[in-house]
């Protein structure tokens, strides 16, 4: 992801640094940087952090990062939706292109019983070349997935208030913007 980020900051003629630290770090790497006015949080990455304190502890440090009124955007997945679809074998609909390759992707998913467990997800891409031989790479990922209204409280009480959130419980993903500042009044009946 690094070396794709430099590529495309080449691409676009954008001077930027890049460092690769853990949530945990990171106010311990960027202490004394100026602020951000944006902090990107996407991609799914929020449900790795290791469960709800973890979860609090990485949005805590990415609002540190924010300048007043800057912005956190985050997306998710709809846990809801895969959690209500249960253990499962999701092949994708559509070919996508991997190395110049045609392949098919599919998620192996291990749903726990309960929301706070550590939950499983299998990722293999099979890419096929022309001669028709298969290429296979797979990895196994942990996640620990939370409901948009845990996120939503969460983010309040990290001091951001949530400006937009696409949010619908029959929609794949959301994205949600929250703005560090003042937490409007009806926000943060939300605390928990
Ligand atoms: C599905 S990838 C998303 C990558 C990228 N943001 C994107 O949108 O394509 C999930 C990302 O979460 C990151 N991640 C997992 N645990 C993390 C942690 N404790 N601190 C920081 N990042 C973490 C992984 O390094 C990985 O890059």
């Amino acid at each position: 992801m690094v070396r794709r980020t430099h590529q495309l900051a080449e691409q676009h003629g954008v001077l930027l640094r890049t460092l690769r630290v853990s949530w945990d770090e990171l106010s311990d790497c960027l202490d004394g940087s100026p602020p951000f006015d944006v902090v990107f949080c996407v991609g799914n990455s929020l449900a790795h952090a290791e469960g709800a304190s973890a979860r609090f502890d990485a949005l805590t440090a990415m609002s540190r990062l924010l300048s007043r009124d800057g912005r956190l955007v985050l997306t998710s997945r709809t846990w809801e939706l895969v959690r209500a679809r249960g253990t499962r074998l999701d092949v994708g609909h559509r070919l996508v292109r991997r190395q110049g390759r045609d392949a098919v992707v599919v998620y192996n998913w291990q749903i726990e019983q309960r929301w706070d467990e550590e939950h499983h997800l299998e990722i293999a891409v099979a890419q096929v070349a022309s001669d028709g031989s298969v290429l296979t790479c797979s990895e196994r990922l942990s996640c620990w997935p939370f409901r948009q209204e845990e996120l939503v409280s969460q983010l309040h009480a990290v001091g951001l208030g949530v400006e937009s959130n696409t949010f619908d419980p029959d929609a794949e993903n959301y994205t949600v913007v929250a703005v560090k500042g003042d937490v409007p009044e009806a926000d943060q009946r939300d605390r928990p």
